[in-house]
């Protein structure tokens, strides 16, 4: 077996290996008169350097020979048993990918029965087995930690997992669900709809609602325009909407930054943030051990969890 999406470049390598084989028995062949005869008289070519050195024409040793056609055999052999030629897997049928899988499943098969003390617990129960908290970080470690930081603590546009309350929620359920299925945070732009200075006003608002500094004048103007315009998605108190992964404006806590600048760059040109789902990746007992983890990192709650939750729709 190949790589490749046709088998063509199998069967080029194939022969070029098969031609070099039969190339270097032709060259012992036609060279036989020279092979193991010590006795053989040995032939003067003639060439002479240097006054008396003559460039003589000995026989190869016996020893080289039957290593020649050992390795010769060698080949052969070889590409009879492993795959070697074009599609055909060889006699013994091996290639790296079966290889591979076999010692996948040989791995899932030694710890399945580790997972399977899990799987009958619930989330707070596995949050609390040391044991499973470490085979939970690893998961995270291995498969968060690039985009969430290794302290879970995010970056601009990767959500803090631990402070502040969440977009999507802190409870198990969402939780798994996040990391199952992925999640896409969208705002629409409204270049056209709102302009810069207006936007500025807005962003002033905004700011207001987590109590930063804020121009009390262009606030005024900013709070009409929100109710106007955001309110929808983010609700009139500025509290969030999980449903819609409209993150909670109150708490400060950003994704992107509190700056007038940042927050206008978001109001015109919109947000558009994906998580991966992780369910073709991790199976649906790691994704359990690592929510449990996750869920863990925040104390088990969400900030304002009471509140939002009663705001979003069901
Ligand atoms: C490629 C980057 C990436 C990887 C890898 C990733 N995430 Fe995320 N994650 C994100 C982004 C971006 C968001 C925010 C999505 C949004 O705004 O809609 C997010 C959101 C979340 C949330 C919801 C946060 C909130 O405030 O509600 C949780 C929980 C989460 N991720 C956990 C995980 C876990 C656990 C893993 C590993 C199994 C993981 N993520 C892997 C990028 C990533
Ligand atoms: C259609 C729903 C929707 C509307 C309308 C909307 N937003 Fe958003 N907003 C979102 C979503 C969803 C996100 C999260 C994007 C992400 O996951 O990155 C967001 C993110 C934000 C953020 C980033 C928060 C942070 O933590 O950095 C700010 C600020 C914001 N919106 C302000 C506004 C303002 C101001 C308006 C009105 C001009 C507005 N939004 C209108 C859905 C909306």
């Amino acid at each position: 077996m190949n790589d490749f999406v046709s088998g063509f470049w199998g069967y080029y390598i194939g022969t070029i290996s098969v031609l070099g084989i039969v190339f270097c028995l032709w060259l012992l062949w036609v060279q036989r008169k020279y092979l193991g005869k010590a006795t053989l008289k040995v032939d003067d070519t003639g060439h002479v350097w240097d006054g008396n050195l003559r460039e003589l024409n000995h026989p190869v040793p016996r020893w080289w020979t039957i290593m020649f056609v050992g390795c010769c055999a060698f080949g052969v052999i070889y590409l009879i048993l492993y795959p070697g030629l074009g599609t055909w897997p060889g006699l013994l049928g091996t290639n790296s990918r079966v290889e591979v899988k076999q010692e996948q499943e040989a791995q899932e098969a030694a710890v399945a029965p580790i997972y399977a003390k899990y799987a009958k617990m619930s989330i707070p129960e596995i949050a609390a087995d040391p044991a499973a908290r470490v085979i939970g970080q690893r998961l995270f470690l291995n498969n968060c930690a690039q985009c969430h930081g290794s302290d879970a603590k995010g970056a601009p546009s990767f959500p803090n997992l631990i402070e502040g309350d969440s977009i999507y929620g802190r409870d198990p359920e969402a939780i798994i669900a996040t990391i199952t299925a992925g999640r896409n945070g969208i705002m629409p732009p409204f270049k056209g709809a709102i302009d810069a200075k207006t936007a500025g006003d807005i962003a002033q608002y905004v700011r207001s609602m987590s109590g930063l500094a804020a121009d009390q004048i262009r606030i005024v103007n900013g709070k009409r325009e929100y109710m106007n315009t955001c309110a929808a998605c983010h609700g009139p108190e500025g509290k969030g909407n999980k449903a819609l992964g409209a993150p909670n404006l109150t708490d400060d806590v950003w994704l992107y930054g509190s700056s007038e600048a940042t927050i206008v760059e978001g109001i015109l040109n919109g947000r558009n943030n994906r998580m991966p789902a992780q369910a073709g990746i991790l199976t649906p007992e790691q994704i359990r051990m690592v929510a449990a983890f996750v869920w863990s990192l925040s104390g088990g709650k969400d900030v304002t969890s009471s509140v939002l939750n009663s705001a979003a729709p069901k």
